[in-house]
């Protein structure tokens, strides 16, 4: 499998065909030391009997949908259900698992460019509509690897695309990210439902819970406290509502890393970004540098739009239609 790599003048973005999967990203603390910063594998052989998730691409519906089902103009779609009872990015055949055709662009913006697309059938995964997708990967000179989506369909379907790099700015593979400081725009949070395995459909202010990152503190002061939203998943995975969306491009969050002095801005013109601590991670797997993956290996941030919005009317709207065009942009820029 060929390795594809982005390169400027300090950073370096290196991902394969299959899933889009970013397999590293090198960049220098102030001292020009050189660490890769994504949780992942040594070789490309672990890679592709690894989880697959690891940063790849995921759709086309990236995070839970209850039970597979949402309606469309009263129609009833059923998707497969690959997470317990719940549909979990895109199923069980998700965007993650495809060979995405890869070819490197220019554009102006960006010193190195890819374009990575894919056609996704009329009924693939029982989603409706013939999707059309295209992801542009970009490094500018000024550290920001920028991921964007745009997708077309021939028929009313959902859509919510993401990245799932997991991140660990002192190394993957030098332990815990947990000592990460956390920043994010977001004075809501959606608590999750034991029953549901996602969202309840709620929208909470994170004030006076561990969920308020709206100045930095360390991931670790969070998934410590004894609160009910916490201990349901070991930790963090939930989605957190973005202030002031209006589709524009906006700083969502910052995560630094105090040891090593790296830190990482996260900008994207979503609604919401879920925040995982990787609480199913449990040393079972040797990661890279031959060390076992665990728990809070990396941290994911995924820009979306909020978990099970086809059946929320009062979330993001999920519906892509003939005619419109799917826009999603999510940069990552290291400092
Ligand atoms: C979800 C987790 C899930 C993981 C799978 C994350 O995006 O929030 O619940 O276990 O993906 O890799």
């Amino acid at each position: 499998m060929q390795i594809y790599t982005l390169k400027n003048k300090s950073i370096e973005v290196d991902f394969i065909a299959r899933g889009g999967q970013i397999i590293s990203i090198k960049v220098p603390d102030a001292e020009g030391n050189i660490a890769d910063v994504v949780v992942g594998y040594d070789t490309i052989d672990q890679t592709l009997d690894g989880d697959a998730y690891f940063g790849a691409l995921c759709g086309r519906y990236a995070n839970r949908i209850v039970k597979g089902e949402f309606e469309i103009d009263g129609e009833k779609f059923q998707l497969d259900c690959n997470n317990e009872q719940n549909h979990l990015h895109g199923g069980f055949d998700g965007f993650n698992l495809r060979n995405w055709e890869v070819r490197p662009v220019e554009l102006e913006e960006y010193v190195q460019a890819f374009q990575l697309s894919l056609t996704s059938e009329d009924g693939d995964q029982n989603y409706p509509g013939k999707l059309e997708v295209s992801v542009i990967y970009g490094l500018t000179d000024d550290n920001q690897f920028v991921i964007e989506y745009e997708a077309e369909t021939s028929k009313p379907t959902v859509i919510n695309l993401t990245s799932h790099p997991y991140f660990n700015l002192n190394g993957a593979g030098n332990g815990s990210a947990m000592n990460h400081e956390l920043l994010l725009n977001a004075s809501n949070y959606t608590p999750i439902s034991a029953e549901l395995g996602t969202t309840s459909g709620e929208i909470v202010s994170v004030k006076d819970t561990p969920f308020d990152f709206t100045t930095a503190k360390s991931v670790e002061s969070a998934c410590n406290v004894d609160h009910e939203q916490i201990n349901m998943i070991d930790g963090i995975d939930h989605n957190f509502v973005l202030d002031d969306f209006d589709g524009t491009v906006k700083l969502a969050g910052v995560l630094s890393d105090p040891k090593s002095g790296r830190k990482m801005e996260v900008y994207t013109d979503q609604p919401g970004i879920q925040i995982y601590t990787g609480a199913h991670f449990n040393g079972s797997e040797i990661g890279k540098q031959g060390a076992l993956i665990i728990q809070c290996a990396g941290i994911a941030m995924e820009t979306q739009i909020f978990p099970n919005s086809p059946n929320y009317e009062h979330f993001p709207n999920a519906i892509l239609r003939p005619g419109e065009k799917y826009k999603h942009v999510c940069v990552y820029k290291f400092c």
